[in-house]
């Protein structure tokens, strides 16, 4: 088992993310991007969420998996090496190293001190297959290190996270995995629209859980950019916005209340809101139609029952 981090093509160090942290902060609206959710509590918080009963994606995409592997094996065709994105706990890629005969495994993830343990662990029961730990953070560039090689693979791209990109971004995403894919295949997990109330208990559910996750963001900003928000001065908020196909998570200010760090200050008035997150939910030909777009062939998918989710193999 290998680790590796790879070299960032603009250098994320703590004085770049501090300033493009606190330029978000201070847009009108006001964001603060997604990937900043993810600090130790949050990555707890977030794995919780997956165990909601209210959030359904997660499981469905399990049974997706559960159900038609064999059928995914054959229109990804044979590619020795898996890569994938996003691999956290890398327990959604290792349930398919039986069936799609992989012998090279690449797991990327924006914190490869995560990965060292999950890795660890799975090379003592996977001792044949070779591992590779990848430190990217790919939501900026998906480009994967010389090391990784040039054979054609198999991308993965599991639970969504896909729709945490504008149309736009996913486009231009999608266009990067298909160069990266080297000739081989992508197998990527898009949540679908669905019934507005069923979405909006996903992403505000009764426990409150997803208000923690949402919340946290700010002690995490507070470490990261020397803030000073008070998490009591701020609420969870999350709706479908039809007309945009999406989820969206902001904070809103109970309260007027004002933000301030080492060089400036932000005002937010009562009820003003900071954009967090946007999960969008796609049209199982929309999505079709974007991988075709971005150069991919022969999309195929397959969903739950209840077609509430769909996972897509496409050629590169
Ligand atoms: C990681 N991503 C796919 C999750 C989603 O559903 O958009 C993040 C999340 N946000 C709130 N709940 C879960």
């Amino acid at each position: 088992m290998r680790l590796l981090q790879a070299a960032p093509e603009a250098p994320e160090n703590a004085v770049s993310i501090r300033a493009e942290l606190l330029s978000g902060l201070s847009a009108s609206p006001a964001t603060i991007a997604p990937k900043y959710f993810y600090d130790a509590l949050g990555s707890r918080l977030f794995a919780a969420i997956t165990e909601l009963p209210e959030y359904y994606l997660t499981r469905t995409e399990a049974e997706i998996f559960a159900e038609h592997q064999n059928a995914m094996a054959a229109a990804l065709g044979l590619a020795a090496t898996l890569v994938d994105l996003g691999a956290g706990n890398c327990e959604k890629a290792a349930r398919l190293f039986s069936v799609l005969h992989v012998r090279r495994y690449v797991a990327v993830d924006i914190s490869l001190h995560y990965l060292r343990e999950s890795l660890e662990n799975l090379q003592q029961k996977h001792p044949a297959i070779e591992m590779l730990g990848v430190g990217l953070d790919f939501s900026r560039s998906l480009h994967l290190p010389a090391e990784v090689g040039t054979e054609p693979r198999t991308l993965f791209y599991p639970g969504s996270s896909i729709g945490n990109f504008t149309p736009d971004e996913a486009l231009a995403f999608l266009r990067q995995a298909n160069a990266e894919c080297c000739g081989g295949s992508l197998l990527i997990g898009v949540d679908l629209v669905k019934p507005v109330n069923v979405l909006e208990a996903a992403y505000d559910d009764p426990l409150g859980i997803t208000a923690a996750f949402n919340r946290n963001l700010l002690r995490h900003l507070n470490r990261l950019a020397g803030t000073d928000f008070d998490i009591a001065d701020w609420r969870h908020v999350a709706f479908f916005n039809g007309g945009e196909s999406r989820i969206e998570m902001h904070l809103q200010a109970l309260r007027d209340t004002t933000v301030s760090w080492a060089a400036g200050e932000r005002r937010f008035a009562a009820a003003e809101r900071i954009h967090t997150e946007h999960s969008y939910k796609w049209r199982s030909e929309d999505f079709a139609a974007l991988l075709e777009t971005a150069g991919f062939s022969r999309p195929r998918h397959w969903c739950d029952a209840r077609g509430w989710f769909a996972v897509f193999a496409a050629q590169a």
